[in-house]
């Protein structure tokens, strides 16, 4: 078996393959990873034949959607999952042949109506039903503490104690565990009683976790994240060096129209000199009006760098086939010190 558990901050992600077919599975990919999987799977020489969520996750970006379109891959989930692009539903028990090595769903609710673990020769992929010293929370949409206990209880805790656990969360630094450890020293396991453990998932009163409803929104749709529509406009504009404008302000160079996206209390309180003012929200309104010349070479710069790469690549897509963005927003060229005009 080749095997390689990918990290990203607390998250778990999961490379299995066959080694006599080199069919693999890729479980819970994070999307900000994309490139450490591919290049993971070359390396090995692996076809991924599915991508799997065990839930749909509320803490992080899913990598599901894009490496199924990548790579022409189904994605698993859990027949509940409530995404429009899982391809292929598991039932409890449904199994999954990837070369000569064999994934059989358990489903695992509680963490999430969808919850799923994927049960593998001597290992476990939990999701966040089960994880090290601790198990998934019950109170984010669709969470039940009640099936989570028999989720624990009645199926994962039943597995043979020296199953060795992957969960989708460690925060420790932890790669895995077993079985027969968490039913010994899990603090969260060691109430046995259904009452009892209710009692101690209702009373954790967790902080919500960061980027929730973004996770939420594009995990359950398969719509983009804002980084994700960043980087692609990212990628469609080049950018210009702020020490470079600052050298072709004195130059007297007129090949160069500074467009300032930003709101007008923002540019009245200082903008690069010369600059003229369009905002974002007016920009395909008042293009036609405010550039005539489709041919001119136009730097968007907006606050932080980012607004600025949309604007860019919005105006490479109408026609002005010369936008670039500035890298790094005024914010940057104040702190550098730059000339301003107010
Ligand atoms: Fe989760």
């Amino acid at each position: 078996m080749i095997f390689e558990q990918i990290a990203t901050g607390g998250c778990q992600s999961y490379l299995v393959g066959c080694e006599a077919t080199r069919a693999a599975v890729l479980i819970d990919p994070e999307l900000s990873r994309i490139d450490r999987y591919l290049g993971l799977c070359a390396q090995h020489g692996l076809s991924v034949k599915y991508v799997a969520d065990t839930h749909t996750h509320a803490d992080h970006f899913s990598a599901s959607h894009e490496l199924g379109k990548a790579l022409g891959t189904p994605i698993v989930m859990h027949r509940f999952a409530p995404s429009p692009y899982a391809d292929l539903r598991l039932d409890d028990g449904d199994m999954l042949v990837v070369g000569e090595l064999r994934l059989k769903s358990l489903y695992t609710p509680g963490h999430t109506r969808d919850s799923m673990s994927l049960v593998m020769e001597d290992r476990v992929f939990t999701g966040d039903a089960l994880l090290i010293g601790g198990t998934g929370r019950t109170d984010l949409p669709s969470g039940d503490p009640h099936q989570l206990y028999e989720s624990l209880f009645d199926k994962l805790l039943k597995l043979p104690p020296q199953t060795l656990v992957f969960p989708a969360h460690d925060y420790k630094g932890r790669s895995h565990s077993t079985i027969g450890i968490e039913i010994a020293e899990n603090p969260r396991l060691q109430k046995t009683d259904r009452v009892e453990f209710m009692a101690m998932m209702l009373a954790l009163d967790l902080a919500a976790p960061t980027h929730l409803t973004e996770a939420l929104r594009t995990n359950m749709s398969g719509g983009k994240t804002v980084a994700q529509l960043l980087s692609e406009a990212a990628a469609k504009v080049p950018f210009m060096a702020q020490a470079d404008l600052k050298e072709r302000l004195g130059s007297n160079s007129r090949d160069l129209v500074i467009l300032d996206i930003r709101e007008k209390e923002a540019f009245d309180a200082g903008h690069v000199p010369g600059a003229i003012h369009l905002p974002r929200g007016q920009l395909e309104l008042r293009v036609n009006s405010e550039l005539t010349d489709p041919t001119v070479r136009i730097l968007t710069c907006c606050e932080f760098g980012k607004i600025s790469t949309l604007a860019a690549a919005t105006l490479r897509e109408l026609g002005y086939g010369r936008a670039v963005a500035l890298d790094g927003g005024m914010k940057a060229w104040r702190e550098a010190r730059y000339p301003l005009e107010t």
